[in-house]
């Protein structure tokens, strides 16, 4: 039967190609690519690197639409330099880059609609009130791939961060790439530059899978983050390397009330080798908006160097919601100021906030680390009344950088089990009647490695 599928998709591939252009890509595309295939010069594009082409490809986008129910079509981006504003894909679409193909995110900020902000945050991530869209956008999609040979996203990102430092938006930043309820999601095999914002960001999704992408802004642009998984489920995040200022990976699901009220957690998530740095922020981060809760996490085989904050868990009072079950193993850090964070103090608001909203933060297994040249291992700080607990740390090596002072961990209103941790840990997590039996599902994920 599937077979049969492939077949006729072979034979449909061939049909299609009339033209010398076509049979050329085709050959050069990646298997399992579309059955048509546009190229973005035949809507106008000049790749030159001055001319705006967001007209071209909102027509390319339009035009490929209408193979959505006959296997759907490629829009290929040969080499050139691409200017763009803002434009929307479709379902069942392939975006491909070709090597030295560039899609340049124009400095002129009109070329970036202003759009609603997202129910699960009632305002914009800088500013109140409404926000840029972003530069590629998915919108209630299905079955799109953005992928490449190594071809190059580039938002020109600094344009925007001298704003946010000069004070001069008057919206908040648009990210690079942002899906909103879409579901089959592929993006791979490209690099993605100078994001204004957040560079890829699937938000009320499902099924999403990021592979073999590299992601960089500047070590000093303001609250540039990487991937960010929002209020989304079943991604995967593998073979990448992320260079940002802000958190390289954030798993978040909204922001007080809005997040509550709209109730979408952030679940199944799986990352695995990922080399991450993180100047200002942490390589791996959990909320600080995690108000529609987030669960069901399992990352290993993490690089993290250069960083700041190695791992970090971070919630408020007025949050509600929840971080638990996450399993974190087989992670090396190096030249990391603070290994591990948790935090119940940070407290920033998009409004009055219900004290009474409590987060939760439960159930967090952290095994199998090795640290070289860390400052701080660990500062873990729950909530008065409102303990974060079942914290279990395993068979963690960390060597501190010679400055560092002798007591390299600090807790307060946290609770949990350790066994082999190097240095030795705080006493609340020397939990005398709790056992390894509270560390997190080690027993059911070692189960499906197996399997
Ligand atoms: C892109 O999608 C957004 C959200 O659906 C919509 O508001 C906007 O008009 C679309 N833009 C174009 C050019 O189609
Ligand atoms: C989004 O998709 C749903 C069905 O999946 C449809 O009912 C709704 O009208 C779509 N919204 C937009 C703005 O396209
Ligand atoms: C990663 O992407 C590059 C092009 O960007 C490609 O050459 C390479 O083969 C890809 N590697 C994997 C493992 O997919
Ligand atoms: C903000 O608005 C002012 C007045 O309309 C305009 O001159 C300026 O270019 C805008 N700034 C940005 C970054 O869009
Ligand atoms: C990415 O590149 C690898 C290696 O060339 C290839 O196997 C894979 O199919 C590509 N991914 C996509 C989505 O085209
Ligand atoms: C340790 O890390 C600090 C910065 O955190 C760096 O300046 C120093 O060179 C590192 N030392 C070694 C031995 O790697
Ligand atoms: C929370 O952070 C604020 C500002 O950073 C600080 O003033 C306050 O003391 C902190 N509270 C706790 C309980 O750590
Ligand atoms: C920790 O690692 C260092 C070197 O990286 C090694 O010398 C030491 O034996 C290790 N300690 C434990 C308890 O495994
Ligand atoms: C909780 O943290 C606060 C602030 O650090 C501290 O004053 C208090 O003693 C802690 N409570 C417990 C039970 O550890
Ligand atoms: C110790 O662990 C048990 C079981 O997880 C928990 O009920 C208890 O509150 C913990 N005690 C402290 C002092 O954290």
């Amino acid at each position: 039967m599937k077979r049969l599928v492939v077949l006729a998709l072979v034979f449909a591939a061939a049909l299609g190609s009339v033209r010398g252009d076509e049979l050329r890509l085709r050959v050069e595309a990646p298997p399992g690519s579309r059955p048509h295939s546009v190229t973005i010069t035949e809507f106008g594009a000049v790749g030159d690197g001055k001319t705006l082409n967001t007209v071209p490809f909102q027509n390319a986008v339009f035009y490929a639409r209408s193979f959505a129910d006959k296997g759907g079509a490629q829009l290929y981006v040969p080499k050139g330099r691409w200017l763009t504003g803002s434009f929307n894909l479709t379902s069942h679409l392939t975006l491909y880059l070709e090597k030295g193909a560039v899609i340049i995110g124009t400095k002129d900020s009109s070329q970036w609609p202003i759009v609603e902000p997202l129910p699960s945050y009632g305002q914009g991530l800088d500013l109140p009130g409404p926000r840029h869209q972003s530069l590629i956008n998915g919108y209630n999609l299905t079955d799109v791939v953005i992928t490449g040979n190594n071809g190059v996203i580039d938002g020109q990102g600094s344009v925007w961060w001298d704003w946010v430092r000069s004070h001069e938006l008057n919206h908040s930043r648009p990210h690079l790439v942002e899906f909103l309820y879409s579901e089959e999601i592929v993006v791979s095999n490209l690099t993605f530059l100078n994001s204004p914002a957040w560079s890829i960001h699937p938000v009320y999704c499902s099924n999403v899978k990021v592979h073999n992408v590299t992601i960089h802004t500047a070590p000093d642009a303001p609250l540039t983050d990487g991937i960010v998984p929002d209020s989304c489920s079943n991604v995967c995040i593998e073979d990448s390397t992320i260079s940002v200022s802000h958190e390289a990976i954030a798993l978040k699901s909204g922001w007080d009330k809005y997040g509550i009220s709209f109730g979408r957690p952030t679940s199944d998530i799986h990352i695995s080798r990922v080399d991450l740095q993180s100047s200002s922020g942490a390589a791996l981060a959990f909320g600080s908006e995690m108000s529609g809760g987030i669960s069901d996490i399992h990352a290993n085989q993490l690089n993290i160097h250069d960083s700041y904050k190695g791992i970090s868990f971070k919630t408020s009072l007025g949050r509600g919601g929840y971080i638990e079950e996450v399993v974190i193993s087989d992670v090396q850090m190096h030249d990391v100021r603070v290994g591990i964070e948790f935090t119940g103090n940070c407290s920033t608001h998009p409004d009055h906030f219900d004290p009474s909203e409590l987060p939760k933060i439960e159930r967090i297994t952290l095994k199998n680390m090795i640290a070289s040249n860390l400052s701080i291992a660990g500062i873990l700080s729950g909530i008065e009344n409102d303990p974060f607990t079942a914290i279990c740390l395993t068979n963690l090596n960390f060597s501190m950088a010679d400055s560092s002072p002798s007591s390299s961990w600090s807790c307060s209103n946290v609770s949990g089990y350790s066994e082999a941790v190097f240095p030795e840990p705080c006493s609340e997590l020397h939990n005398s009647s709790s056992s390894s039996s509270i560390c997190f599902s080690l027993s059911s994920y070692s189960a499906l490695a197996v399997a």
